[in-house]
């Protein structure tokens, strides 16, 4: 970590050592994230998402999709298939250039990714390292029952060569022109040498991405504009500015398909580190398909009569990888009413459940109107239903997990056909008569 960013990291309380592992027992013990077949001893940094964390996983995913799609005339979505031709990564480029250098310690026998240990073991302190060695890290399958060349396929390290190869299918499906968009959302695969830092860098992982096809002479005006845009997306949902970033890619950090990168950075607990990567991708992947492919994969404009290849912007994030930084610029720590609390501040469109229905005790009088409430709200938000333990500990339990609102029904809503609205930021309660509910807590969440 560089002097600078630990001062950033330090500003930001970022280099609380305490913070990642309090998210991480937070995300195994609410049902967020878990290791994957853990009563096996767990797979090779694999994890599943549980019951709160598919919710705030696709929440993640679905507030991209509004922003790049929904709301939107100029892109549209794809899901292309996970299993893909070696045509495919051949010429895009994957199967001779995506790579990691890989170095063996010739003492305690582990291996790591050259270019992320400064040429010392991590884990035993040696120098004494092999050669660097180019690792693939494409995931390579079979189709079919016959394991031979002629049936090689591999688990895409990427969404977006989807988007390439469908680029005419989309083109004159939609009848859209440049500049226009193609989105998808969804997993991608890499065979990482070093997965750490819990769902951060892992080898099964999802993607969202997006391919704008522009203008050749349009290229930078567009970088510049999906630059903005993007900050803007995680600015909106609630992540801190002071821990947010833009950096620009030196030359020498360039893929091999691109003319200008810059990475829109988190301040993790370990420094700033990547969540999303927006590049101009110029017309390296159309070409190349088009070459190999022997397809003419351009744009064709009736009125003017240009012909052209479309360069590319491509805003790629990480949906596994940013949930993961929206939990850690969330959690918080404070005191209510001379009592210690866990609060997870989540935008409400992030939260895994936006309302808690909670009868105040477990008195048979107050589960009709209960239950009531809840089918009233459900239809307008994510609801949970508790009922048991202490009022206290219930609020205690949905502030840990992000809850923004906790709607109590008590032995007075019996009386009055009213319940008690509680903010998880603030936890002012607030009467609201039933009939009201519904347009209330929307209003509150669509705020
Ligand atoms: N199509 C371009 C592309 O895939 P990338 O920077 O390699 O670019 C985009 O990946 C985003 O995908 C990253 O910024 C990161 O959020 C996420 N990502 C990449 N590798 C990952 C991994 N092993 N585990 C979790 N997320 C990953």
């Amino acid at each position: 970590m560089s002097a600078s960013t630990a001062d950033a990291a330090g500003a930001a309380g970022g280099t609380d050592t305490d913070l990642m592992e309090k998210v991480v027992n937070l995300c195994k013990r609410r049902g967020f994230i878990f290791p994957s077949a853990e009563i096996y001893g767990g797979f090779r940094s694999t994890y599943d998402y549980g019951p709160l964390g598919v919710l705030m996983l696709r929440n993640v995913k679905d507030a991209w999709w509004r922003a790049m799609v929904q709301l939107r005339d100029d892109v549209v979505g794809i899901d292309a298939a996970i299993l893909s031709s070696p045509r495919i990564w051949e010429a895009s480029g994957h199967l001779a250039n995506f790579t990691d250098p890989l170095v063996d310690c010739r003492n305690c026998h582990e291996r790591w990714r050259a270019d992320k240990i400064g040429g010392v073991c991590p884990t035993c302190g040696s120098k004494d390292l092999t050669e660097a060695r180019a690792f693939n890290l494409m995931f390579k399958t079979y189709a079919g029952p016959v394991e031979e060349d002629a049936t090689v396929a591999y688990l895409r390290p990427e969404t977006a060569q989807g988007m390439f190869v469908n680029f005419m299918n989309v083109l004159t499906t939609t009848r859209k022109k440049p500049p226009f968009g193609i989105a998808q959302v969804g997993k991608s695969f890499r065979n990482e040498i070093t997965p750490q830092n819990f769902v951060f860098r892992t080898r099964e992982f999802e993607q969202m991405e997006m391919e704008y096809f522009v203008p050749p002479a349009e290229a930078d005006t567009w970088f510049g504009y999906w630059l903005e845009e993007r900050m803007g997306w995680y600015l909106d949902l609630g992540m801190p500015p002071e821990r947010l970033r833009l950096r620009h890619h030196q030359a020498d950090e360039l893929s091999h398909y691109s003319t200008a990168t810059a990475d829109v950075e988190f301040l993790f607990p370990w420094g700033w580190d990547e969540l999303e990567g927006i590049a101009n991708r110029t017309d390296y992947d159309l070409r190349a398909h088009a070459q190999a492919s022997g397809e003419r994969l351009e744009y064709f404009d009736q009125a003017s009569g240009e012909r052209y290849v479309p360069y590319v912007i491509e805003p790629a994030a990480g949906a596994t990888r940013t949930m993961m930084a929206f939990l850690l610029a969330a959690y918080d720590e404070d005191e209510v009413g001379g009592e210690r609390r866990t609060v997870l501040r989540l935008d409400p469109r992030l939260a895994p459940y936006q309302v808690a229905v909670l009868p105040l005790s477990k008195n048979d009088a107050l589960v009709p109107l209960s239950r009531q409430v809840l089918e009233v709200l459900q239809p307008v938000a994510v609801c949970d239903f508790d009922v048991t333990q202490s009022i206290g500990r219930r609020y205690r339990r949905q502030d840990e997990v992000g809850t923004p609102y906790c709607v109590t029904v008590d032995f007075e809503s019996l009386e009055d056909g009213a319940v008690t609205v509680r903010d998880r930021d603030t936890t002012e309660q607030t009467r609201v008569a039933v009939e009201e509910l519904a347009d209330a807590v929307g209003r509150r969440l669509r705020r």
